[in-house]
């Protein structure tokens, strides 16, 4: 085996996000590491993906997960070696498997060499230039530049302490103080990100997904955001049009390397400026977060369909959750229910056409983990907004391979207290015991991933199935080759014309030979059969 060169793999991929610190833990020290992916590669080939994304595993003080990197071209010691990082991709390649590795550029960490450098340089020096470094206002320079929050809670400028000892200039970090913006307009800055395009690229992997890809612009002159705007516009410093230079440059460089390379945009954005980064000299790919967004709710979802399938300009690539988003069965509603409408989802998403994005775990159908204890908490978030806001570490939780006891497989027996502690339901949601239950989350998206490789062959048609007859509460839709997809929304159950024959569906069915019964909160595929049944408007 091993990977094909196919211009056009990523249109339809599922791709599989590995969040490191938390998917598999091979030496024992209670974090995830890169040989514990590379242990559990086959899982994967069988759970049926085509690539995986692995998020930060560069050298990182870790103030935010590893999204502060240190050494863009090393392995933080915690999760390994670059030479394991080779293997991993060796082996991965070997198995069909393809690897896309997470670049961070809007920010680097505090304890990057070029920001190290700047601090013990005087105001105005080179290093200080690929900074954003400004006086403060106020008599003594002792007020922020401007009035920006950071996107964590409190102030986006920390003022430094200058060689004499004394307080002295700002600069600005979006995230965390640990974290401070690049300055894009520097052409050392936009060099150097080339060049660690190059360095990943040379080692094989297949592409990047860019961190805040629509960070990195800001606005010239550094303006206040004015007085009472809502807190969600962020104009003067994300999503700004000289971002996409950027990304025509990086471009470039990939495209060098042949055209099977590949980058996905991180950008919070309306689906019409999402659009902007897929223009055929950009990216490739950008997750469809207005499709998290829209919850569990059939006219959202239809709509954001709508919007992307006739807006983006390019394929789709939907998303039900990362690691920075309250899982689906939590975000869903919780409990059985909860868990019954993230199994729907699921199968609505790898119905639709374009690709898609699991985060790890939601495979197992684990939720969000609530009652983390507050000391426990890692992410900055919890700090940084004065212990209002608890972040996104219960999305995060190690994920749960075997056995009845913590740590439940994540990492070898006797292996030290895993980072975030696992609830006691983890006994019951591990791989293994999954893998042998027909009923199971795990089983369903196996199932769902293999017969996804069959409707992929009948291209990227796509036509709802209305007519006056269709229940509100529902969305059927048809793809090439007499595919059928039918959701139910809740909260009855609905009786419907039988499309077909059942593929596969996310709870049991009711079936008649012309009807059947789509219980509330349940997704089911269809086959229409060859007398056209189903396929009629
Ligand atoms: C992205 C990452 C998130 C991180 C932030 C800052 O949104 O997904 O985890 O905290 O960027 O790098």
């Amino acid at each position: 085996m091993g990977v094909a060169a196919a211009a056009d793999w990523w249109q339809n991929a599922v791709i599989y996000q590995v969040y490191l610190r938390s998917f598999r833990d091979f030496d024992g020290d209670g974090v995830g590491d890169l040989r514990g992916v590379r242990s559990q590669l086959d899982y994967l080939v069988d759970l049926g993906v085509d690539a995986l994304w692995i998020t930060p595993f560069y050298t990182s003080p870790m103030a935010d997960g590893g999204y502060d990197v240190a050494d863009y071209r090393d392995v933080d010691p915690s999760y390994g070696t670059l030479a394991d990082f080779q293997e991993l991709l060796a082996d991965a390649h070997r198995r069909g498997l393809r690897v896309i590795v997470d670049v961070v550029p809007n920010h680097a960490s505090s304890q990057h060499p070029w920001f190290v450098e700047a601090l013990a340089e005087s105001p105005g020096g080179e290093a200080r230039g690929r900074f954003h470094f400004r006086e403060g206002k106020g008599e003594h320079g002792e007020l922020p530049p401007n009035n920006w929050p950071s996107i964590f809670g409190g102030p986006a400028w920390t003022r430094v302490i200058e060689q004499d000892g004394q307080p002295g200039q700002w600069y600005l970090h979006l995230f965390t103080p640990q974290q401070p913006d690049l300055n894009w307009e520097n052409p050392q800055v936009r060099a150097e990100f080339e060049d660690i395009l190059r360095f990943w690229l040379d080692l094989g992997v297949d592409g990047f997904r860019i961190d805040v890809a629509n960070g990195m612009a800001k606005a010239p002159g550094y303006p206040d955001r004015v007085e009472g705007c809502l807190p969600e516009d962020r104009s003067l410093y994300l999503d700004r049009d000289d971002v996409h230079d950027i990304h025509r440059a990086w471009r470039r460089v990939l495209d060098t390397y042949g055209d099977d390379r590949i980058a996905v945009a991180e950008a919070w954005v309306p689906t019409h400026r999402l659009a902007l980064y897929l223009r055929p000299d950009e990216l490739h790919q950008a997750f469809n977060f207005p499709y998290i967004k829209a919850g569990w709710s059939e006219r959202a979802i239809r709509q954001v369909i709508e919007d992307s399938l006739g807006g983006l300009g390019a394929s789709s690539s939907w998303v039900l959750s990362n690691h920075d988003e309250v899982r689906p069965v939590t975000r869903f509603g919780g409990g059985a229910s909860g868990l019954r409408r993230a199994r729907a989802a699921a199968l609505l998403m790898l119905a639709l056409p374009g690709s898609a994005y699991i985060y790890q775990g939601d495979e197992l159908g684990l939720p969000e983990v609530v009652d983390l204890p507050d000391d426990a908490l890692q992410d900055p978030k919890w700090e940084r907004s004065g212990h209002t806001d608890r972040g996104r570490d219960g999305c995060r939780v190690p994920l749960p391979w075997s056995g009845t006891t913590a740590p439940y497989g994540f990492g070898p027996a006797g292996s030290a207290a895993t980072w975030l502690p696992q609830p006691d339901e983890w006994a019951s949601l591990g791989a293994q015991l999954q893998a042998e239950d027909q009923e199971s989350s795990l089983i369903l998206y196996r199932r769902a991933l293999q017969l996804r490789r069959t409707l992929n062959r009948h291209g990227d048609g796509f036509e709802w199935l209305d007519d006056k007859d269709t229940p509100p509460g529902q969305l059927s839709f048809r793809r090439g080759g007499g595919f059928v997809c039918t959701v139910n929304f809740g909260p009855h159950d609905i009786t419907m014309e039988r499309p077909g024959e059942l593929l596969l569906a996310s709870a049991p069915l009711r079936l008649g030979d012309n009807l059947f019964v789509l219980p509330a909160d349940t997704a089911a595929w269809w086959q229409a059969d060859n007398e056209g049944r189903g396929t009629e408007q």
